[in-house]
C-alpha cells in the first residue's frame, strides 16, 4: 500500500489524522512525502518511510530510472535541515496559506454564477472547483478564462485515471498572492457570470 502525502502538514483546520503508515505492524505501507511542499517548490526532492527490504528495491527501482536525485540539492538540503527549524516554518506558512484560501472561499462565494460549487478543503495547496455539467472546463479555460479573464487553472480532467468530470478545476491558492487572488476570482467569477449566466 503507498499512502502519498505531500500535503500531510498543510493543515489548516480540523483534527491531524493518523497515517496509515502508523498503524502499520506488517511492513505493507510505504509512506511517501515531500519537500517540495513545505520548503521550497523548485527542490523536487521526496522522501519515503518504509520498511528496509523495501526502501531497498526502491533504490534499485530508482536506479534504472534517472540513477539518483541531484546529490548537491541533496547535500543542500541535508545541511539546511540541520540548521533550519522546519516545523516553525510549517506553522508559519500554514497561517499564510489559510489566509489566502479564506480569502479565496470568501470571494468565489460572492462571484461564482449559481450551480458553481467549491470544495473548502482543511489543508492542502488546492480547491475543487466543479461547474454545471456540460461544460468542457479545458475549452473553456483556452477560449474564454485565459483570454478575456487572464486566468490559468488546472482542468480537473488531467487528475482523473477514467471517466474525467471535464466540468471541473483544480485551484491552487498558495501561489498567487491576496491581491492576485482578488483580481483572478473577480475577473473569473465575471467572466462565467458572463458566459454560463
Ligand atoms: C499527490 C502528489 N504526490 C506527489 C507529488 C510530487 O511531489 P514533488 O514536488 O516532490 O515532485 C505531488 C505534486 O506535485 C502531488 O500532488
Amino acid at each position: 500500500m503507498v499512502e502519498d502525502c505531500p500535503y500531510r502538514e498543510l493543515r489548516y483546520e480540523g483534527e491531524v489524522q493518523p497515517s496509515l503508515r502508523s498503524f502499520d505492524t506488517e511492513g505493507r505501507v510505504i509512506h511517501l512525502g515531500s519537500f517540495s511542499k513545505v520548503l521550497c517548490p523548485g527542490l523536487r526532492i521526496g522522501y519515503v518511510i518504509a520498511d528496509v527490504a523495501i526502501i531497498q528495491k526502491l533504490l534499485m527501482l530508482h536506479s534504472v530510472g534517472d540513477l539518483q536525485c541531484t546529490t548537491v540539492v541533496m547535500y543542500a538540503l541535508d545541511r539546511l535541515l540541520e540548521q533550519f527549524d522546519l516545523d516553525a516554518h510549517v506553522r508559519h506558512m500554514c497561517g499564510v496559506y489559510a489566509e489566502k484560501k479564506n480569502r479565496m472561499i470568501a470571494l468565489l462565494g460572492e462571484q461564482l454564477p449559481p450551480g458553481a460549487t467549491y470544495t473548502n478543503p482543511e489543508g492542502g495547496l488546492f480547491l475543487w472547483l466543479t461547474l454545471p455539467g456540460g461544460i468542457d472546463m479545458g475549452a473553456l479555460m483556452r477560449e474564454v478564462l485565459v483570454p478575456r479573464a487572464k486566468v490559468l487553472l488546472l482542468p480537473g480532467e488531467a487528475l482523473f485515471c477514467e471517466n474525467p468530470q471535464r466540468n471541473t478545476a483544480r485551484l491552487n491558492f498558495s501561489h498567487p498572492s491576496l491581491e492576485k487572488i482578488e483580481q483572478g476570482i473577480a475577473s473569473m467569477g465575471r467572466v462565467l457570470r458572463e458566459v454560463i449566466g
